[in-house]
Parts: structure tokens; sequence; C-alpha cells
């Protein structure tokens, strides 16, 4: 399918600028549940130079810093740099967009991004640039969701949206990337030109104590997912949040719900020798 990628990015930088400020307290206690797991598959040490790609709130940057790694981080949401910045003020923060990074070649031991290079308009350039930017045989990884029907907290939204919601228009591009199978990633590092690619499933359980916190979420804390709500008119609510709480009665946990989350985790390394361009 072609798209426009222009509006693509600007549809993303829009929606993250909007998103930003009730980011970290929302849908970024979810992602950073991967935070951990990203680093080790990007072997982050002590003393590395490291990246932090599409950082929003800087947190992954941050937890690299913690193990003693020269952290820098990149975004190209000024509000989520502002974010970034308010909470980790020891962190280098630049303004810039993955697809053409502001950084010299070779100038870093390790790349990392959660659930960052999905939401490039073209994430294959992303990729080459990671790898424009990485020394020889330095590390990648990133994170991306898998498909709905592992990753349980969306199907039971786009579930209750289809029982419950009414049909409205969605003024929504595509993802860029995709990027929701093994597949659809081990092509992606391998076309970018990384060696030792590698992908896992990690799991993880989101807890949330409604199905309007869930919404809530969803809605302040992501782009394309949010707009899907957004659209729905506010009469339609109680009936999508009942539609929710009946197919997640089985996730019941106490007076929560705790519902499975599924991530790819990709990992690669540049080659030793590479005729990486120079811009
Ligand atoms: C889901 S948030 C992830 C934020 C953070 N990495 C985390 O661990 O939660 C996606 C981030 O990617 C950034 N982003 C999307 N496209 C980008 C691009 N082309 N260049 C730089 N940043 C981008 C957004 O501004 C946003 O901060």
């Amino acid at each position: 399918m072609s798209f426009d990628r222009t509006h693509l990015r600007a549809f993303e930088q829009e929606g993250w600028e909007r998103a930003a400020a009730g980011y970290g307290t929302s849908f970024g206690r979810v992602t950073a549940g991967f935070l951990e797991a990203l680093l080790d598959a990007a072997g982050v040490d002590a003393g590395d130079r490291v990246l932090d790609l599409a950082c929003g709130p800087g947190l992954a940057g941050a937890s690299a810093a913690l193990r003693g790694a020269l952290a820098v981080g990149v975004d190209f949401a000024a509000a989520m740099l502002r974010a970034a910045r308010a909470s980790h003020p020891e962190l280098p923060l630049l303004a810039g967009d993955a697809e053409t990074l502001p950084f010299a070649v070779g100038a870093f031991d390790a790349v990392f991004a959660n659930f960052g290079v999905h939401h490039v308009a073209d994430p294959l350039r992303a990729l080459k640039e990671g790898l424009r930017v990485l020394r020889p045989l330095g590390r990648i990884a990133f994170t991306s969701w898998a498909e709905p029907q592992e990753n349980i907290a969306w199907k039971l939204l786009f579930d209750a949206l289809e029982a419950a919601g009414e049909k409205v228009a969605v003024k929504a591009p595509p993802s860029g990337g995709g990027l929701k199978t093994p597949g659809d990633v081990l092509s992606l590092l391998e076309a970018a030109g990384f060696e030792k690619a590698l992908v896992r499933r990690e799991r993880r359980l989101w807890v949330f104590a409604s199905p309007g916190e869930l919404l809530a979420t969803f809605r302040q804390g992501t782009v394309r997912t949010g707009a899907l709500i957004a659209a729905q008119p506010g009469r339609a609510l109680p009936a999508i949040e009942r539609e929710i709480a009946r197919l997640a009665h089985s996730y019941r946990d106490g007076g929560s719900f705790a519902v499975p989350i599924v991530a790819l985790l990709a990992s690669g390394r540049k080659p030793c020798a590479t005729s990486t361009p120079t811009s």
C-alpha cells in the first residue's frame, strides 16, 4: 500500500507533541517494563557510548546511565524532550529525526529504541542511520508491539470498539513500519545491513484498575490507537467500557485486571567492515 510519508511523519510528530505531557504517567509506565531487557539486548555496559533513539521522556537513556553508560537521547518531539529534561537533567538530549541522525559515523557503541522504530515514517532509513552511527561491531536493539492476537490489552480495546463503538471515520494513516511479527523485524534488520539479527518475545502483564483506566492510558499516551478512541463520541464510551469489562473478565486479579502484553525484542550487530555511507 502506498502512502505519503510526509503526512505520516507530521501525524506522528503532532501526536507525540500532544501526548508528551501525560505520557510518563500513562503509557510510559507500560513501555518502562521492557527497558532492562532492551538494554541487555543492546549489551549496554559501564563506559559505553549509547544512543537512546526516539527517547520520549528519556527513561531508557536514564536507565543506561545508571549502568554507567554515557547516554545521549534523541527525539523529534520538543514536548517529549522538555519532559525528558525535567525528569533527567543530567542526560544530554537532542532534537532530531531518526531518519537523519545528528551524529557522526561510529559515534556509539550501542543504539537502542524502546517502542520507537515502528513510529518512524521510514523505519529502514532509521535503521540504516543506526548502523551509520554505530562503531564496527556495535549493537542495536529495539522493541515493537506484537500483533493484537497475542497482545491482549490491544485485542480487548479493538474488540470492544468493534462490538460497542460507533462506526466513525478515523483520520490516522497506517504506521510506517508495522513490525508486528518476528519476520517483519528480522527482514528490517537484515535489509539495513545488520548481522546476527535476532528477535524474541518479551511477555509482561499490564495491570490496570478499570476499563476506564485502560482507555485513558491509550488515549493520553499513544498516537494511532489514541486516535481511534478520540474519534468515538463521548456517549459511546460507557458501552465500550462495559464491553472491555466483559471481555476482560478472565484477567481479573482481585480489584484489578492483569492482562498479557507481548513485545518483540530485536537485536543485531554492525559488521566489522561495512560500506556505510558517511552522510
Ligand atoms: C511510544 S513513544 C516511546 C518513547 C520512549 N522510547 C519509551 O521508552 O517509552 C515513541 C517516541 O518516538 C518518537 N518518534 C517517533 N518518530 C520519530 C522520528 N522520526 N524521529 C525521532 N523520534 C521519533 C516520538 O516523539 C515518541 O517520543
